[in-house]
């Protein structure tokens, strides 16, 4: 339970706020001071010094180790500012001009600026496609492109985890449905084939091609980016 002493809250937060504006990362930040109120202006070393130390420890494992993900990236500083602003405060839900709550105009000018960019980088036409940048990475836009096109426990053909795909291409195992995309919809995942692997992977598509031609079935053909620019 959330126990504050009426005092902290009874306070204008404005009054608070007045007591504790100190440097961010002084030697006096470290120290956790339970007697002062609670103002929201601390740093994170003042506030939560054992997530502070974590996240420490954290950095110098990166600055020191070495792994080979090649969907992890080191984010730029410009990146982190936005992601760590008054931004995070905003509900956002629905789309530029909908949206379900007020305040959103400078959100929807960030949200349009965003997809305006997201065509140029991919020198498409705004007159000829649209772009969704909502998703907040490569698993939620997968979900939600197979949630656009088909109806729960509809089939889904993706390239199988083990052979390079991805967990959100319908991973299972023999024995458990690992993804909720093999959860929400019937996967029947395709292997790499092994005699093709010194051609080129267009060879592995255009056979995946012909085997849905074959079944006479309507499909609809989605491409996960990440597997060609990962
Ligand atoms: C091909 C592919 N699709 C989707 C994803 C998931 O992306 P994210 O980790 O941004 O959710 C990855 C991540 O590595 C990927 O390689």
């Amino acid at each position: 339970m959330l126990t504050l002493p009426l005092r902290y809250l009874v306070r204008p937060l404005c009054q608070r706020m007045t007591v504790s504006l100190r440097g961010q990362h002084s030697a006096a930040a470290q120290v956790p001071d339970h007697d002062r109120p609670w103002t929201g202006q601390d740093s994170l070393a003042q506030d939560d010094p054992e997530m502070w130390g974590l996240l420490k420890k954290e950095k110098d494992r990166q600055c020191r180790g070495l792994e080979l993900i090649a969907s992890e990236n080191f984010c730029s500083r410009a990146a982190l500012e936005a992601q760590g602003s008054c931004l995070n405060n905003k509900y956002s839900e629905g789309y530029p001009g909908k949206r379900y709550y007020g305040g959103a105009e400078v959100v929807d000018q960030i949200e349009l600026l965003c997809q305006k960019r997201a065509l140029a980088a991919f020198d498409l036409d705004p007159a000829l496609w649209g772009v969704n940048v909502q998703p907040y990475s490569g698993s939620p836009a997968n979900f939600a492109a197979y949630t656009a096109v088909l109806n729960p426990h509809e089939r889904i053909m993706g390239l199988d985890l083990p052979d390079g795909g991805h967990l959100t291409h319908g991973y299972m195992s023999d024995v458990k449905r690992i993804s909720a995309t093999s959860i929400y919809f019937e996967s029947m995942p395709y292997k790499l084939n092994i005699l093709a692997a010194g051609l080129s992977s267009q060879v592995t598509v255009d056979a995946l091609v012909r085997s849905i031609d074959q079944c006479q079935c309507e499909s609809v053909q989605l491409i996960d980016a990440g597997e060609f620019f990962g």
